[in-house]
């Protein structure tokens, strides 16, 4: 749980996402990129959430169709303000405060890029601002590299002065190495009027968010500084090499946490774990592994190496090893792989066991079954321990619909059998090797419908005569003679 600050209403949430993100060069809005598990907006409303607003607002513009679409999936609450030519922040915001007449207290402004905000940041920040009374609280950070960033601009007690863009900056103060990390909390009283004094008298000819924290002092009004505890949480990302940075950082704070809170992750660089998975402790991840979606990983699990599970559940001390899952549930104990596919319906019980180039789709193992090698499993039900022999195939698909295999329990599935459903083997049936079933295999009965074999012998030395093959027969001939 994310601490949340009091005061919980008479607070509104705007996150600043109408910018066109050129430097993507993508078809997709910039805020829409993912990084581990949710889009850049997603991180930044995530972040919002302590903030216990009464209202969000998104501006959007740039691809405006498509943001609206995303925010109806992740946060129907959400009410998207349409800022149809981009003016600069401080036109956003503005544009976002005209759709809420009513606002009353904290108005928290986000930019829609920064997925690395923290939500204690938001709360301490949103607490700092509200205790000290202020009409505006900025969120900064120390930097060793400020290029392009605004600069805080101090007084000579230390109090903020004004917020210095880059390109409107003398030699002097771009030297400042402290930045405005463009996260904001505001009186909405004072903002709105300020956001009414902006002018567009400078470089870029927009209206600067950045230019109210000046205009407020101007005419006496408190405003503070408040220091990020991690500058990278300020970070944004303008192209898709500065959004792998930003996600492997993600990915540094996300694995940290799982191993303090008890998780084995044995190769953090190569691990990458969505914010939305969760895992017990002592749960064992190994090296190169992808965690994603809705998947859980309960305690003495051991997943990887080489390992991709999305939106899959895997229970207890169950063993998932080279392994490609979508949609499954993996019961206690149960072992999976190497080199196995579960798709989106696979149950597997306990203690039972997927093997090597073995696919599995809407497919449910009881406890203790077993379908060890090389064998397509769809849209079937296989009981308890049954044992599936390698090379079978559920041929569950007749060219229009699918159809259901049942296997009864303790079952016996010989190699590189075909069942063709809908078909039904009987509790402690057996179906011979090499054979294609297509009838039901009563309980206790022996199903087989292999052709019987029938030797023609010297067929090698009279039909493949000169060959290695019959060189080997006329020597095995020879050596059966001299016995
Ligand atoms: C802004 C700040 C800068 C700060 C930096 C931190 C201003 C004037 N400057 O600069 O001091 O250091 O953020 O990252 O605010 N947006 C709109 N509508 C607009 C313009 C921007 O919605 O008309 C959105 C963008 O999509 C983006 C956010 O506002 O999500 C910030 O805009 P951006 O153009 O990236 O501002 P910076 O130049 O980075
Ligand atoms: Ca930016």
């Amino acid at each position: 749980m994310e601490p949340r600050v009091s005061q919980a209403s008479r607070r509104t949430v705007v996150v600043l996402a109408a910018g066109e993100g050129k430097r993507m060069k993508s078809a997709t809005p910039k805020v829409l990129h993912e990084l581990l598990g949710r889009t850049l907006v997603g991180h930044v409303l995530a972040a919002a959430g302590p903030a216990a607003a009464e209202r969000t607002i998104v501006v959007v513009g740039h691809q405006a169709d498509q943001v609206r679409a995303h925010l109806a999936e992740i946060a129907p609450e959400a009410v998207p303000v349409l800022q149809a030519e981009q003016n600069g922040t401080g036109h956003a915001v503005r544009i976002a405060l005209d759709a809420a007449p009513d606002a009353t207290g904290t108005v928290l402004v986000l930019s829609g890029d920064a997925p690395l905000l923290r939500g204690e940041t938001v709360a301490a920040l949103i607490e700092a601002h509200e205790a000290g009374n202020r009409a505006a609280t900025v969120l900064a950070a120390a930097v060793d590299d400020p290029t392009g960033l605004g600069r805080i601009v101090r007084d000579a007690s230390g109090g903020l002065a004004r917020i210095v863009e880059e390109r409107d900056a003398s030699a002097e103060v771009r030297a400042i190495r402290e930045i405005n990390g463009g996260i904001y909390a505001f009186d909405v009283v004072a903002l709105r009027d300020a956001l009414g004094k902006l002018s567009t008298d400078n470089d870029q000819g927009e209206e600067y968010l950045t230019d109210v924290f000046g205009l407020l002092v101007e005419v006496g009004s408190p405003v503070g500084v408040f220091v990020a505890p991690d500058a990278a949480e300020t970070l944004g990302a303008n192209d898709r090499a500065q959004l792998a940075g930003l996600r492997a950082m993600l990915r540094d704070r996300v694995n940290t946490a799982w191993m303090r809170s008890g998780v084995a992750i044995l190769d953090p660089a190569t691990t990458w774990i969505d914010v939305t998975v969760t895992i017990e402790p002592d749960a064992v991840i190994d090296q190169n592994s992808q965690l994603r979606g809705g998947t859980s990983v309960a305690a003495g699990a051991v997943i990887g190496p080489d390992t991709t599970l999305i939106d899959t559940t895997v229970a207890a001390g169950a063993t998932v090893l080279r392994t490609h899952s979508i949609g499954a549930l993996i019961g206690p104990d149960a072992t999976v792989g190497p080199f196995s596919f579960l798709r989106p319906g696979t149950r597997l019980g306990r203690k039972s066991k997927v093997g090597g180039f073995v696919e599995a789709k809407n497919a449910e193992l009881g406890d203790g079954a077993k379908v060890p090698h090389l064998t397509y499993v769809g849209d079937a039900t296989i009981g308890a321990k049954a044992n599936i022999g390698a090379g079978t195939i559920f041929a569950n698909y007749d060219g229009v619909n699918k159809h259901h295999t049942t296997v009864g329990e303790a079952a016996f599935v010989g190699s590189d059998t075909v069942l063709i459903a809908p078909v039904e083997i009987g509790p402690g049936a057996y179906v011979a090797a090499g054979s294609a079933i297509q009838k039901e295999v009563p309980a206790g009965n022996l199903g087989v419908t292999r052709a019987p074999q029938r030797n023609v012998e010297g067929w090698t030395a009279r039909r493949r005569a000169g060959t290695v093959s019959a060189e080997a027969a006329e020597r095995a001939a020879a050596e059966k003679k001299g016995e």
